[in-house]
Order: C-alpha cells, then structure tokens, then sequence
C-alpha cells in the first residue's frame, strides 16, 4: 500500500514521529514536507532528534496569507499525487498544511485519513478550527484521540469511519520521555532548578497578531516576574508581533524573564516535567502539561481539550481581560497538583499501533 504523509507545521512533525516509523513496517509511505515552516529550529530539530524520515519532497512554500499558503500548497500537491498515485493520503492536525493536502486529496477522490480528528474549540474565528472541521468532513477514516472529540465527530453526523485511537502525542510523550534525559543540559544551560520556574509559550494568531492582546499577556508576564521566573520560548510569529507592537525589549529587560529560542522536542519536554506552572496557548503544550501533571493555565477563552479542564489539570483564562489577577489564578492551580487523573483520557499509549491497524485492515 503506497501512502502519502503530508507534514508541514512543528506540531505534525511531532506527531509524526513514531507513526511513521510504524506505518512504514507495512506500507511504502512517501513523506511530503510542505514548508510551512522552515527555520531549522521549526523543522529541521525535529526531524535529527526524533528520527523521522528524511521527507522525500519538500515543497519550500514558506509564509504567506493564509489563502496564497494553501493554495500553493495544493498546486504543489496535486502533481504529486497525480504522479504518485497513492492508495491514501494522511494528515495530521489543523494547520493550512492539513487542510490544503486533505482538499487536495479529496478533489482528486483519493482516500484521506486524519489524526487528531475532532477536537473542537467551538469558535470559528480560529482558523485552526476551520482547517480542522473542513478536514474532518472530507476524510475517509478519521482517528478520534477521546471519546469527546468522538462525539463531537457524531454530533455532525460523521459516524463512518470514525475510531476513537488515543492520542499520539501520549505515545510520544512516553517513548521520548525515557531518551529526554540525553537534553536535561538545558536546565544547566538556562541554570533552572526544578519547579523554579513558569514555562511559556504564546502563538496563536488571536494571542500574538491582536496588539490589545498581547499587550495584556505581556503586562501579566511582567506583574508575574516580580515573584516567578518565566521561561518563554519565543515562537518566530510572536517575536514579529513584539516587536512591532514594542513589547519584546520590555520583556527582554526585565529580571525574571527569559525569552529563548524555539527549543527541540525533547528540550520542551525537560522544560515541561521540570516547570512549576505552565502558562501557554498551545494546543499540544496543554495535553503534555497533562500527560507530566503540571498545572496549566490556557491563555484563551475556548479549548479544544476540554477534558484537560474537566479533570482538574487546566484552567483557562481570557487574554481580552487586562484586569484578570494572574498571580490569583497561579496560586488558585496549585490544587490541580493533587487531582488524580483519568487513566484512558488520551488512550493507552498505544495510538500509534491502533491508527496503523486499522489503516492496514481498512483499506
Ligand atoms: C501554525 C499553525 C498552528 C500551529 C503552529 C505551530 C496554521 C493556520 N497555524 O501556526 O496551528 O499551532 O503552526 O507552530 O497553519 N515563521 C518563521 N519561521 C518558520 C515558520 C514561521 O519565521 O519556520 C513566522 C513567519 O513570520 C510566519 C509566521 O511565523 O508568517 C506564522 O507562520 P505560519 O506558518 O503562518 O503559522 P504559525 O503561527 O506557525
């Protein structure tokens, strides 16, 4: 069976990782990378850490306005499936990446199966939101990672097709977490001890691109340094936006907080299970803030991991509100610390082999 794996953000490199390797003991997978990110801290880190195979083709389409993003992506794709002929094409995800590669797959009435299908934030203005339903609607088979974003899937009346799996990135989580050690040198390199620390991030679009909004998470940044220590790996999209709106150097000057470069994999990872909090809006940093037990504190108004919340692990707190307390609301997850967690939540660990299986019976 000839598959097609198209990858083109960080978040799907990730995610890749394993799947691929397991895919490949069966099927011939031939690996796109899109582009859509491109910095060697972006992509290239990841696939020298984790081991993925060297993608055999890369489109280099770069930055863009979303439309001209993916529409280049899907004139670059459609020859290459037209000329590879696979019997499916993957996708993981909610980038344009995804959504370009699945309208293209679907166009071309080829089979298109999606990881990490389902999650919803309910809010359409994220454009993560729109990619991820779209995909949802013109996939083949779609891998649920929990029973929510399962359900979520039936309330649209998508039933065929539909597999609750897990979570890769749990897989993930467990497989590098035993080889992380190798990069635990970033603790000395930043001089951080366990739990002395706040781990950040900030990307989102709606974070980063809304000056009123940045702003803010700025301000509670600043407020949080006179008692904590940040730690905030600055993504390439946030670092434009603090600069344009001259927030990066009032950052950059104050005691407590440190703005590094996008860290690998496995260094995110040391910096995760070491942190005392983490404060971010990324998708993925919410579940392995869960997966380490770390409390977390979503920088949002709406999550497509509910269940991180139900459970006591996560908390999200409005970027619009410039009067929220943020040192009130650090202290009030400490209790996240002692809650106990769901054992099945995001699978078993084993998503990877369940996603492979039913690919290999299903088709
Ligand atoms: C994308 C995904 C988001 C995912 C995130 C992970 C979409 C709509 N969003 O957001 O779901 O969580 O990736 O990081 O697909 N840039 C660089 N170097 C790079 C990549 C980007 O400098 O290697 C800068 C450019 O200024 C670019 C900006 O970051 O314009 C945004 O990049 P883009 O790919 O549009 O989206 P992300 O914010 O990375």
């Amino acid at each position: 069976m000839k598959i097609i794996t198209v990858l083109g953000a960080r978040p799907q490199f990730i995610k890749a990782a394993l799947l691929s390797k397991e895919l490949r003991k069966k099927n011939e997978e031939i690996l796109i990378h899109t582009g859509q990110h491109y910095d060697k801290e972006m992509s290239d880190v990841f696939f020298e850490e984790m081991d993925i195979p060297k993608p055999d083709y890369n489109l280099g389409i770069g930055s863009d306005t979303h439309a001209i993003q993916t529409a280049k992506i899907m004139i670059a794709l459609e020859k290459l499936f037209v000329s590879e002929k696979p019997n499916l094409v993957l996708v993981y995800g909610d980038t344009n990446s995804t959504l370009a590669a699945a309208l293209t797959a679907s166009k071309l009435k080829l089979p298109l199966a999606h990881v990490e299908a389902g999650p919803r934030m309910f809010d359409k203005t994220v454009p993560e939101e729109i990619n991820r339903v779209i995909t949802d609607h013109i996939s083949t088979l779609l891998f649920a990672p929990t029973t929510i974003s399962m359900d979520n899937l039936h309330k649209e009346g998508l039933n065929e097709g539909v597999y609750r799996t897990g979570d890769v990135m749990l897989d993930n989580f467990l497989y590098f977490s035993k080889i992380a050690e190798k990069r635990l040198n970033i603790m000395e390199n930043l001089n951080l001890s366990k739990n002395d620390y706040i781990l950040s991030t900030v990307h989102r679009a709606r974070n980063t691109d809304d000056a009123d909004n940045l702003k803010n998470i700025c301000k509670a940044f600043l407020e949080l340094s006179k008692e904590y220590k940040i730690v905030f790996p600055v993504h390439p999209r946030t670092v434009k936006y603090l600069n344009k709106y001259g927030l990066y150097n009032k950052l950059k000057n104050a005691n407590n907080i440190m703005l590094i470069e996008p860290v690998s994999y496995l260094e995110m990872l040391i910096l995760t299970k070491n942190a005392y909090k983490i404060i971010t809006d990324s998708g993925g940093l919410q579940k392995e803030a869960y997966f380490a037990k770390i409390p977390c504190i979503t920088l949002d108004d709406s999550t497509g991991w509910p269940e991180t919340i139900q459970e006591g692990q996560n908390i999200l707190v409005a970027q619009k509100n410039e009067t929220i307390n943020y040192k009130y609301v650090v202290d009030i997850t400490e209790s996240f610390k002692s809650k106990s967690m769901h054992k099945n939540t995001f699978g078993d660990g084993k998503s990877k082999d369940k996603i492979v299986g039913l690919v290999n019976n299903l088709l």
